[in-house]
């Protein structure tokens, strides 16, 4: 199969990736790298999550990080909201797009969100019938789609499972977390196919942790089997929470380099984003995780 020739970047360094900060980032830098995110051509940057802030108090500045970004245009903003609770909250503070999350775990369900999958996706119907109404889009996550922290390997087809009830209820789009990024090509590949075959694959997009170092090569099986909207992180920022640890997602400016090499379009100014991973690197106190912006920015100097 040919390889896609436009891939959709979707950036979640200001959730996925702020979310797992042990000191909470002042909202004014997380403000300021959304902006600076839509500013060197991200389209879609996940911006927070309307989650408990007991649960995670590094997301509880939510409303004011949504009200204090400058939208672009041709921009989204999506935000995950776990219930009613987080979707009307999301709303009010002028999200219009949102996301839901559940699991192909049930202990990492119960750790993550305090109940069972099944539980979860009874939930999950209000917010999509109350996006629905309101003309929000919501995109659905599953997580542990390889592995669990609790559980250890997951079989490709109970994530398969729980992808496609997401698609069936209405997500447009459904992104397989390798929560704790112990997938390799040849995994990765084998969750594809048995996802693939409920989901629409252009409907499905990749989600991968490089805890193991193998996010690019399972980003590069996926772009092999079709797959064109991946997940990642600026300056490989963040983790989970509750998954122990997970390292943060693949970042952002090793998968350009890489679109770019292949002559994939993504829409993304490589020079400006590596800018952007060393600026909020040396914001935060953290070392860059992002390579090919270590690199970049390494000649620039
Ligand atoms: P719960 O305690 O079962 O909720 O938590 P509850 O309905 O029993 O309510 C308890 C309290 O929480 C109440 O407050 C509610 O008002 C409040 P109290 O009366 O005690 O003062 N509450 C809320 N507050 C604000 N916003 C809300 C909300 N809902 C209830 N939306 C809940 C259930 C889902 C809320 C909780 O478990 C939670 O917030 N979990 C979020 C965990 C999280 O954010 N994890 C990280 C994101 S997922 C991820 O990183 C994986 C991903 O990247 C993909 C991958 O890598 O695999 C997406
Ligand atoms: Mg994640």
């Amino acid at each position: 199969m040919p390889l896609p020739t436009q891939v959709k970047i979707v950036e979640v360094g200001p959730r996925d990736g702020l979310q797992n900060e042990k000191l909470v980032v002042p909202t004014k830098t997380k403000i300021a790298l959304i902006n600076r995110l839509a500013d060197a051509g991200v389209r879609v940057i996940e911006a927070t999550s309307f989650v408990s802030p007991k649960w995670v108090p590094q997301m509880g500045d939510n409303t004011a990080v949504m009200q204090g970004i400058t939208k672009h245009a041709a921009a989204v903003y999506p935000v995950l909201t776990p219930n009613l609770q987080g979707f009307d909250s999301a709303v009010e503070a002028g999200a219009t797009e949102v996301a839901i999350f559940g699991a192909a775990s049930e202990s990492f369900s119960k750790k993550n969100i305090n109940c069972s999958i099944a539980e979860s996706l009874k939930r999950f119907e209000p917010v999509v019938s109350a996006a629905s109404a309101l003309e929000i889009k919501v995109r659905g996550y599953v997580s542990c789609v390889v592995g669990c922290p609790y559980e250890g390997a997951i079989a490709p087809e109970q994530a398969a499972a729980v992808a496609k009830t997401l698609y069936d209820m209405g997500c447009y789009e459904v992104s397989l977390g390798d929560t704790i990024g112990v997938g390799n090509p040849a995994s990765i590949q084998r969750l594809i196919d048995a996802c693939a075959r409920v989901v629409p694959i252009n409907k499905l997009a990749g989600h991968y942790h490089d805890t193991y170092g193998m996010a690019i090569a399972n980003i590069y099986a996926s772009l092999q089997m079709g797959m064109a909207v991946f997940d990642a992180s600026v300056a490989g920022l963040g983790g989970c929470p509750y998954a122990k640890g997970a390292s943060g997602n693949v970042a952002t400016e090793d998968v350009v380099y890489l679109l770019d090499g292949l002559g994939i379009t993504s829409g993304i100014d490589l020079a400006k984003l590596a800018a952007i991973g060393d600026w909020i690197s040396s914001a935060i106190n953290r070392p860059n995780g992002a390579k090919a912006g270590r690199a970049l920015c390494a000649r620039t100097e």
